[in-house]
């Protein structure tokens, strides 16, 4: 049941890519599940509703990743020593395979999906395996936690494992299964998840390309991560004009695709991106983990892209959102210094708009508390990050992106919802 409540305490979110709206003590309305906005004191109207209270803590609307593996969650934070296609088939493989059996996979998603249940991350766009019955263990645990999330069954039909790789019916057959079985879900939506074109056949893409349009389904991928992998597909793919190319000519490009990482988009790729409105996942920590490159954002922001963020487990180590930000300015300052000054490093109220407006846009009207959004809200308790300094809330914020790990959830909402 959706529920009427205020939440009291130091409330921040985003007016602008540029400014931060901030509220010391006050009060953000939830009606219906619904947010009225923020007000200094409780008006009139709301006098009778409930009141959750926060002082002093931060108020932010929740956090939403934009790109992650729940399947490699399991191995996060080891095998940091190769480039991409080497990384997949040492590390990332061995382990997808075991989801072919039902007890492996859930035994791993219950620690992924409580893990994901008390992050800061309060909406999520996840990659599962090829596996349709593993998916379905996925999709049913992240229902029952009441995060929003697009959970895809992966495509795979060639370039990969015997055990990672599917007869092409059946690998459509499994999504279209999928699609039918989140019919029952409230808060887990299908999402198509070409892994990405060099483990996709022609034929593959072209009949997902047919499935999105037919059932109007959103769609993941990955675009433009490394060097040897963005070659691999012009040798792959000698009929198209480029790797962005690929899944536009199969219609995988829409303001409902989002694709992961675009380090190295052209300029006929970055046309396309803006002209089918399609999502970027910009994932700071596994392009310098995987040393695959650092993505050109403050442009892409400055041409009008949708860049949201995400973590990208495992080749990010860490689910946690705050930290993504964190390294999300690292990795712009390290790139203007090394390789572009003419394009300034990302400020903190830009990562904030791409971390919560931006991503909470593929889900509908979400990421901001102004009235008549959905209300999704995180509580951060920062009181152990000692100090004898007293701090204003964009400090705060700024800390508890690079001190994350000193940070407690004290609560999250999601759509009315309070889940922790
Ligand atoms: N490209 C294709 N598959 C993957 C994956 O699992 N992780 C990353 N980072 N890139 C990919
Ligand atoms: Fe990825």
């Amino acid at each position: 049941m959706k529920r009427c409540f205020i939440i009291k305490g130091n409330i921040c979110y985003s007016e602008s890519k540029s400014k931060l709206k901030i509220f010391e003590n006050s009060y953000v309305v939830c009606e219906d599940g619904i947010s009225r906005g923020v007000f200094r004191e409780i008006p009139e109207r709301y006098k009778d509703f409930e009141i959750y209270d926060y002082t002093d803590k931060l108020v932010v609307p929740g956090f939403v990743d934009l790109h992650l593996h729940a399947p490699q969650y399991t191995f996060r934070a080891v095998g940091m020593d190769l480039e991409l296609l080497d990384w997949l088939n040492t590390y990332t493989f061995k382990e997808e395979s075991k989801y072919s059996e039902e007890k492996y996979a859930e035994k791993a998603y219950d620690i992924f999906v409580e893990d994901l249940k008390n992050s800061e991350t309060t909406r999520a766009c996840v990659f599962a395996t090829i596996h349709k019955d593993a998916t379905k263990i996925l999709m049913d645990k992240l229902e029952k936690t009441k995060l929003k999330t697009f959970v895809g069954k992966v495509n795979m039909d060639r370039n990969s494992p015997d055990s990672l790789t599917e007869n092409t019916d059946s690998s459509i057959n499994d999504t279209l299964d999928i699609l039918e079985y989140s019919k029952t879900f409230d808060n887990v939506f299908p999402i198509l998840t070409p892994r990405f074109v060099p483990s996709c056949s022609d034929e593959l893409l072209e009949r997902l390309g047919e499935t999105g349009e037919k059932f109007s389904i959103a769609v993941q991928s990955h675009l433009d991560e490394n060097f040897d992998e963005i070659k691999w597909v012009s040798e792959l793919c000698p009929w198209s004009n480029s790797y962005a190319d690929v899944y536009d000519k199969f219609n995988l490009l829409n303001d409902k695709s989002i694709m992961a990482h675009c380090v190295y988009l052209n300029d006929d790729e970055i046309s396309l991106i803006l002209k089918s409105n399609s999502y970027v996942a910009h994932c700071p920590e596994s392009n310098a983990n995987l040393a695959s490159g650092i993505a050109p954002i403050k442009k892409y922001l400055d041409l009008g892209m949708n860049v949201g963020i995400g973590t990208d487990i495992a080749a990010g180590s860490s689910n946690s959102m705050l930290k993504a930000m964190g390294e999300a300015i690292k990795m712009s300052k390290l790139r203007w210094r090394l390789v572009d000054n003419d394009i300034a490093p990302l400020e903190l109220e830009e990562i904030f708009y791409m971390a919560t407006i931006t991503g909470g846009s593929f889900f509908g009207k979400v990421g901001s508390f102004d009235s008549g959004y959905e209300f999704d809200a995180v509580v951060i308790d920062d009181e152990d990050i000692k100090s004898t300094m007293k701090f204003e809330v964009r400090d705060r914020i700024e800390r508890a992106m690079y001190l994350h790990d000193k940070c407690k959830i004290a609560s999250k909402f999601v759509s009315g919802e309070k889940i922790i």
